[in-house]
């Protein structure tokens, strides 16, 4: 009984050989956790709303911010990818890493797809708020849907140098944009590129000290993204670690182009909430954000979005750990990936699976098949896991590996 389509909130889409989103995750497609009352996340997103409210203001004094927190996470490859000029063969695009419905659409993995069809719109300053999705490890920071805030500002010549006559947004010497190490585009002056990279960082700081203290240890560290340049990430010191908080840069002018704006320079930044959550209320697994408990739940039960709230463990639960060790397929033209059998694992297990490690992997000399063992940890949120309830889930993985992924159990 091979089905033919996949479904999520009534909307019907062909599967392909692309297909991988799983029923679990889907299952999650709706929650939307950073808009849910009295949610940390959504304490986490109105802060960082406030803070654009009222850092950035008309001559009325109003907001000149809009917020986007409602847009739909399915999204095209065009959305998620081709928009934002990321090449055709980078690895964020592969099977590996994403959700996809199919080979035209995807599980948005990260709210930075909207930007483009928001300029097109004609905004010039806004923030997208979402809930975005990639497959990945399994531990306590990782779960494979999360959710984003991102941020874009455009601004005009004269925005950019009031009172000024001469000083320019773009060099005509180099119309095209030519972009080469973490130095400005060509087709940006230098003094706009700066002003730019000024009010970005500033408000970036700004926006770290508001939400982590005053006092708090900040550091830029530049990096690469294909859709700004120069590029930085943000960390600040927490807990005695550099923490990367988020990443930014100066827009590639390009992708304002492509959406029509020529007049117009930008900056854009792109962070996760479920980080900046963890720290702030001590939360020790992100998990927890999905709890439906009231252990948790009514620890955040305050209007108060401010309010300085430390959670306490509604007390740590026992581990169960259980072992598998399979043979791989010998499968040249699906090969195996170990975040295929991640999924399957959360598929089964749910959020009783507080980790999966690879803890072993050999080739055998003679026949050169190869092995994975991985430790899987059970760990329910809320109560004691009986062995037994643990290994009726443990089989059914054992079951599912063999038929989904045609591997051989040892
Ligand atoms: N989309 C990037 C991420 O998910 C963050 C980002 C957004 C970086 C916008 C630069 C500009 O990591």
């Amino acid at each position: 009984n091979i089905q033919e389509t996949v479904t999520i909130k009534d909307n019907t889409y062909k599967r392909d050989d692309y297909t991988n989103v799983t029923d679990k995750i889907i299952s999650l497609v709706g929650r939307n956790l950073h808009t849910t009352p009295k949610h940390p996340l959504s304490f986490v997103r109105q802060k960082i709303v406030n803070y654009f409210y009222k850092s950035f203001v008309n001559a009325r004094g109003n907001p000149i911010f809009s917020v986007y927190d409602n847009i739909s996470p399915i999204v095209t490859v065009e959305q998620n990818f081709d928009s934002l000029l990321i090449p055709k063969n980078h690895p964020s695009r592969q099977k590996s890493d994403c959700y996809y419905i199919n080979h035209d659409n995807l599980l948005r993995a990260h709210t930075t797809a909207h930007q483009a069809e928001l300029i097109r719109s004609g905004l010039d300053n806004f923030l997208i708020a979402g809930d975005v999705y990639r497959r990945d490890e399994i531990d306590r920071t990782h779960y494979p849907v999360f959710h984003q805030l991102d941020a874009v500002r455009l601004k005009t010549r004269d925005q950019l140098f009031p009172n000024d006559d001469v000083l320019k947004i773009f060099d005509n010497k180099n119309k095209t944009c030519i972009i080469n190490g973490q130095a400005k585009q060509d087709c940006h002056t230098l003094e706009a590129c700066k002003l730019m990279e000024h009010e970005l960082k500033s408000t970036l700081v700004g926006l770290a000290k508001e939400l982590f203290g005053e006092n708090t240890k900040y550091r830029w560290v530049d990096t690469t993204f294909p859709f700004t340049q120069p590029s930085w990430e943000l960390e600040v010191f927490h807990n005695n670690e550099w923490l990367e908080l988020l990443g930014c840069g100066i827009m590639i002018q390009s992708i304002l182009t492509n959406t029509g704006v020529t007049d117009r320079i930008g900056w854009a930044f792109g962070l996760g909430l479920e980080r900046i959550a963890m720290c702030l209320y001590q939360i020790p697994d992100i998990r927890l954000f999905w709890s439906i408990d009231s252990g948790f739940l009514n620890q955040f039960n305050t209007e108060d979005v401010n309010k300085k709230i430390i959670y306490k463990s509604v007390s740590q639960y026992p581990q169960c750990t259980n072992d598998i060790s399979f043979w791989l397929p010998q499968n040249k033209s699906s090969p195996y990936a170990s975040n295929d059998f991640y999924d399957l694992v959360r598929s089964i297990g749910g959020d009783i699976i507080e980790q999966v490690m690879l803890v072993d992997q050999f080739k055998h000399p003679k026949n050169g098949k190869e092995s994975h063992c991985y430790r899987i940890i059970y760990r329910h949120m809320e109560k004691t896991l009986t062995n037994s309830e643990v290994n009726v889930i443990h089989k059914q993985i054992e079951t599912a590996v063999r038929k989904q992924l045609g591997v051989t159990v040892r």
